[in-house]
């Protein structure tokens, strides 16, 4: 075993856009577990919008990640050495391991999992961004058969695994995302019915034109222009289903007012939710179990964009928030274990 742990801290807290050098990095000892807790190796690190929003001085479901700590982040790690009789050398857990190449963390805070396909898979299908699809679209936007369905960033690692479940359950699927390669891809490998670039300058008419019967539901993963573009599509008794914001992210500049809410919601009658995925982690299992089904019936495609180097996870992050990607984005940190099945 490496007796380095590198770590990525927050150095400072970003004031607009993420620059490398809110970033600190540092070459700390491997930490020894205590009583009840876990020593892990980094594997894969997740890379998410949310990790921005984290930097910064809000509270959100986590509190904000203190300056000079270890920059926070989701993982698949391997247990190195176990203080608590659960788990043991080897084991695979989904845990909240940080930028770093050893975490020790609570036994309790650690989630075995199966390998079952792709280990990559942990953080993608099977983990927050499969979740998150299948329990908002299913359960907070209660989709049906027929109806149109509207995706935004839907070529990232929600929105993608979003709309095919979408058309695995009948509707007809819109999907918005930034620039010609990544609406190609929609439409010619996921099966999405359309697919449209926000960032043409008639991007609003041209949504009009893909839904002239008006939206069903909207999955928004975005907020900001895109949000205000589907707004004025919805059908009477249409839902939004709010995901995510990435658009306001990165910026220090405050979103432009947004017409129509909430005047719009009342004359059409709409309903807009928001939720959290970790609302459903106790059926966290359900959902495996379905979109692994899905995996491996070929129904339901899944891309990964996967950056070799923990080095290398500040200008991922900085590139995600931007659109560098498509699919889920995460850097593998160390290479798989050789005893994998
Ligand atoms: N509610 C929950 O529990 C939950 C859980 C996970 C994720 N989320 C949210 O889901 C959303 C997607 O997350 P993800 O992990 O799947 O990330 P992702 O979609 O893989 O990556 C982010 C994407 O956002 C798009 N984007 C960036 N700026 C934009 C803008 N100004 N307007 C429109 N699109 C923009 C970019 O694609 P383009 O090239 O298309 O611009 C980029 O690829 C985020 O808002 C995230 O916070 C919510």
């Amino acid at each position: 075993m490496n007796t380095l742990n590198r770590q990525y801290l927050l150095a400072h807290r970003p004031e607009g856009p993420l620059r490398e050098s809110d970033f600190e990095y540092r070459e700390a000892s491997v930490p020894t577990p205590g009583p009840g807790e876990v020593l892990t190796r980094t594997l894969y690190l997740s890379l998410d919008p949310a990790n921005r929003v984290w930097m910064g001085p809000l509270p959100t479901y986590r509190p904000p990640i203190g300056l000079g700590e270890v920059m926070a982040g989701f993982t698949l790690n391997e247990v190195v050495e176990s203080k608590d009789a659960r788990f043991r050398p080897g084991d695979l857990v989904e845990c909240q391991g940080g930028w770093q190449d050893y975490a020790v963390l609570p036994a309790d805070a650690l989630y075995k999992v199966a390998p079952r396909g792709p280990l990559s898979h942990r953080l993608s299908v099977l983990g927050v961004p499969g979740q998150t699809a299948y329990f908002g679209l299913l359960e907070v936007g209660r989709i049906r058969a027929g109806e149109t369905v509207v995706v935004s960033a839907a070529a990232g690692a929600v929105g993608s695994i979003t709309g095919q479940l979408a058309k695995l359950h009948g509707c007809r699927v819109i999907g918005i995302a930034g620039g010609p390669e990544k609406c190609h891809w929609l439409t010619t490998e996921l099966g999405f019915d359309a697919a449209l670039d926000y960032r043409a300058e008639d991007f609003p008419q041209r949504l009009a034109a893909a839904c002239p019967e008006g939206v069903d539901l909207y999955f928004d993963n975005v907020g900001g222009a895109v949000f205000q573009a589907a707004l004025f599509q919805m059908k009477p008794h249409g839902r939004i289903v709010c995901c995510g914001s990435v658009s306001i992210y990165d910026t220090d500049t405050p979103p432009p007012r947004l017409l129509g809410v909430p005047g719009l919601l009342t004359l059409r009658r709409l309903r807009m939710e928001g939720f959290i995925v970790f609302d459903f982690h106790d059926r966290r299992k359900q959902a495996e179990q379905a979109l692994a089904g899905w995996v491996a019936e070929g129904r339901l495609k899944v891309r990964e964009d996967i950056i070799d180097g923990l080095q290398n996870a500040p200008r991922a992050l900085m590139g995600l928030l931007h659109g560098a990607n498509i699919g889920k984005r995460m850097i593998r940190v160390a290479p798989e274990p050789s005893g994998k099945p």
